[in-house]
């Protein structure tokens, strides 16, 4: 005969075992392969070798909300990379100058990679004016060279964003000046900002409005709930968007907040302004901007993000955690699409005072509690696509000839 205790022992398991089988499901507990997470192992293990290893590297960027609004292809010269259009975040990013910063991103991982295939490279923003979304071009050099890596190469695989609190307590001023130094074009500049100073608390002023405007304009936030994956199926499958494992939320509460039902964008919105009020602005150690003269001008949009990428890169091999924290430029395109007064831009205007400059691209760092976890991505065969247009690859080949 079963016991009362043996009865209840084995429903606990029962329990267990379906708490732990939703947990998994959610991409909590992360059981034995996650196809969604293979792109990670691919570039550790440098599994693509020659063009395609820059492929495999530039997949692995930071991107608005994991969109990954990318397809590269390898042609005869070098390899490409062009904008997906299709992978859009709608009211969020109506002008698409987020998707342009994730391509920029993109493309500063794979400038990292390219001395890996021993041959000089270039890298050519914009470079078919008849095809605005060939975003860039990356010439390989035929000839052979060796090449120095840079080492936040090293970084590639191990930059995340950080959503979660911080630990607090200040940046040391060279690292400050590392990552002011950041952008190699004067056009684009990276300013930082102590959370204490005036411009700082404006900065987090401005930060909290932002996010209370999106919360409450349900179509950006339908926008933004159509790249939320909530399932582990979802993740795999789609290996891209956002999920709960990846928002910040400490693992006990996140594994809780598994096991209910998928969350609505109003309820996900909630936690969001409260997340954002609670713990990231006021457990970071320095805000920072992203500006440029024109956040929509394509070639300095796609900057701002290579930027980014390779200032994340920089705060992690210092130990860093970063995340961005896009809701004011966000809001600021969202009044100029809907045309009304531009009520955010105005109100962010003493944040660049006398540098007549505009943000495109905000963030905060500090110093990491717990190691952020990896995002999906669709890997190198899912993101490979045919080269650029018939006509602008002859031309090229033409002018290579000449040389
Ligand atoms: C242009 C751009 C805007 C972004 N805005 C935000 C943001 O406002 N808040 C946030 O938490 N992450 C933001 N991110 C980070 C992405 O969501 C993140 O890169 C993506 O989910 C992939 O995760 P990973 O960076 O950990 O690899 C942004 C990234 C880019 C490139």
């Amino acid at each position: 005969m079963i016991s009362r205790r043996q009865l209840l022992a084995g429903a606990g398991v029962a329990v267990a075992g379906g708490v732990l089988a939703r947990a998994i499901d959610q991409g909590l507990v992360i059981p034995f392969d996650r196809p969604g997470l293979a792109a990670w192992e691919d570039w550790r293990r440098r599994r693509y070798q020659g063009p395609l290893a820059l492929v495999s590297a530039g997949l692995l960027a930071s991107s608005p909300h994991n969109t990954q609004p990318w397809r590269f292809a390898v042609g005869t010269g070098g390899v490409d990379i062009f904008e997906v259009p299709e992978r859009a975040l709608g009211p969020m990013d109506p002008f698409g100058r987020e998707r342009l910063a994730g391509l920029g991103a993109a493309l500063a991982n794979m400038a990292l990679a390219a001395p890996l295939l021993a041959r000089p490279a270039a890298v050519r923003l914009l470079p078919d004016p008849a095809n605005p979304g060939h975003i860039a071009r990356i010439d390989l050099d035929a000839r052979a060279a060796n090449i120095v890596e840079d080492p936040l190469i090293g970084m590639i695989a191990r930059r995340h964003t950080d959503r979660g609190p911080y630990a607090g307590g200040p940046i040391d001023a060279a690292s400050r000046a590392a990552l002011v130094a950041t952008s190699p074009w004067p056009g684009v500049r990276v300013l930082l900002f102590d959370p204490a100073s005036p411009a700082g608390r404006l900065f987090a002023a401005l930060t909290i409005r932002a996010t209370e405007a999106i919360v409450a304009d349900a179509e950006m936030m339908a926008a933004s709930h159509a790249w939320f994956r909530h399932s582990r199926r979802d993740q795999d499958r789609h290996k891209d968007g956002l999920a709960i494992a990846t928002s910040g939320v400490p693992p006990l509460l996140a594994f809780a907040g598994a096991m209910l039902p998928e969350p609505s964008a109003a309820s996900e919105g909630e936690y969001w302004l409260a997340g954002t009020r609670e713990k990231a602005l006021p457990t970071a150690s320095l805000f920072g901007v992203i500006a440029v003269a024109d956040p929509h001008d394509r070639a300095d949009a796609v900057r701002a993000g290579a930027v980014w990428q390779r200032l994340h890169l920089a705060a992690v091999a210092r130990g860093l955690a970063a995340q961005p924290l896009n809701q004011l430029p966000e809001m600021i395109d969202r009044d100029a699409e809907l045309r009304r007064p531009p009520g955010f831009a105005a109100a962010a205007a003493p944040l660049l005072a006398g540098t007549g400059l505009r943000p495109t691209f905000l963030f905060r760092l500090g110093h990491p509690l717990t190691p952020a976890p990896a995002s999906p991505r669709r890997p190198v065969g899912d993101v490979m696509g045919a080269p650029a247009r018939l006509a602008f690859d002859v031309e090229e080949a033409r002018l290579r000839d000449l040389r």
